[in-house]
């Protein structure tokens, strides 16, 4: 691959200090981009700006943000454009597995592969909702907004999941919310053709993250996986930040409304 194709270009990264979002801000960062990772907790934030500066001495800086919040996400769009004056592009990555999940900590045996529709409550259901679905809502819009004023079109790159397409018992309000941020991105697209933006989706598998890890560590869970994917291993966030950088940049210029399986063969096999 050529180095280069983000040039001069600003991204902002929603849950860009974990997992597939911090490997898009350092892939991305590799392409000559100036990141803008929005996370929750500034530790980790910092930590994934020193990386980035450290290792391609490009410019990175950080909004503690709640994608939840539209006030949060509203001042990351505003102090992203103080900075650097434009964006580019969006990858909107922030999201959890489950109502009790939380980035960094391992849960024993992911409790949501017992949590059945008949027992979910709706506090539970609304927080899954309103950070994948919602959240995304935000993000598209607020950075979307900022974009069109510039004029120069851009680029949304929305992390869904392949469970938008499939039904995991256990998982409804993740499973309704990817598929929710697949028809919000295929929606988008048609209202942003106008003003040159594109908006288009990845749909990951089982990708090697802190987000799998009680699944992985599971000797159950990690049979699944493997049964479930023809390629019989996970993805790695690098393969994630590949397939993101591909609709970002310009050598997807004519693809927009799509979302994009990296998930080794699952819907195939
Ligand atoms: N890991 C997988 O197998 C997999 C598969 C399909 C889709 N995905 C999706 O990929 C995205 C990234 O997940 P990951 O696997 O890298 O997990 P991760 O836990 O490593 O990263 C998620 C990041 O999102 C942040 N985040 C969570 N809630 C937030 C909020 N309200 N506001 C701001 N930031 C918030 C977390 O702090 C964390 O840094 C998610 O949307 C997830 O649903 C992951």
């Amino acid at each position: 691959m050529t180095v280069g194709r983000l040039e001069g270009k600003v991204v902002v990264i929603t849950g860009g200090a974990s997992g597939i979002g911090r490997a898009c801000a350092m892939r991305f960062a590799q392409e000559g981009a100036e990141i803008v990772i929005a996370d929750l907790v500034a530790s980790r934030c910092e930590e994934a700006v020193e990386e980035i500066r450290r290792t391609t001495n490009g410019r990175a800086m950080y909004v503690e943000t709640n994608v939840c919040e539209e006030n949060d996400i509203e001042a990351l769009a505003d102090k992203a454009m103080a900075e650097f004056g434009h964006i580019d592009c969006l990858v909107a990555s922030a999201g959890v597995s489950n109502a009790g999940y939380v980035s960094g900590q391992v849960i024993e045996n992911d409790e949501a592969l017992s949590n059945h529709l008949l027992n979910t409550n709706v506090e539970d259901w609304s927080r899954v909702l309103q950070i994948n679905l919602t959240g995304v809502m935000l993000s598209d819009r607020a950075i979307a907004r900022r974009m069109i004023a510039a004029g120069n079109g851009g680029t949304i790159v929305n992390i869904a999941s392949s469970a938008a397409r499939i039904a995991l018992p256990g998982a409804a309000d993740y499973c309704v919310s990817k598929a929710g941020v697949e028809m919000l991105t295929r929606v988008f697209s048609m209202e942003m053709l106008e003003h040159k933006i594109r908006v288009n989706a990845i749909g990951p598998g089982f990708i090697e993250t802190p987000m799998t890890q009680g699944l992985r560590d599971n000797a159950e869970g990690s049979e699944m996986i493997m049964a479930t994917t023809p390629m019989g291993r996970l993805g790695t966030v690098e393969e994630m930040a590949n397939c993101a950088l591909y609709l970002a940049c310009d050598e997807s210029s004519y693809t927009t409304g799509q979302i994009l399986f990296p998930n080794g063969g699952i819907f195939v096999g």
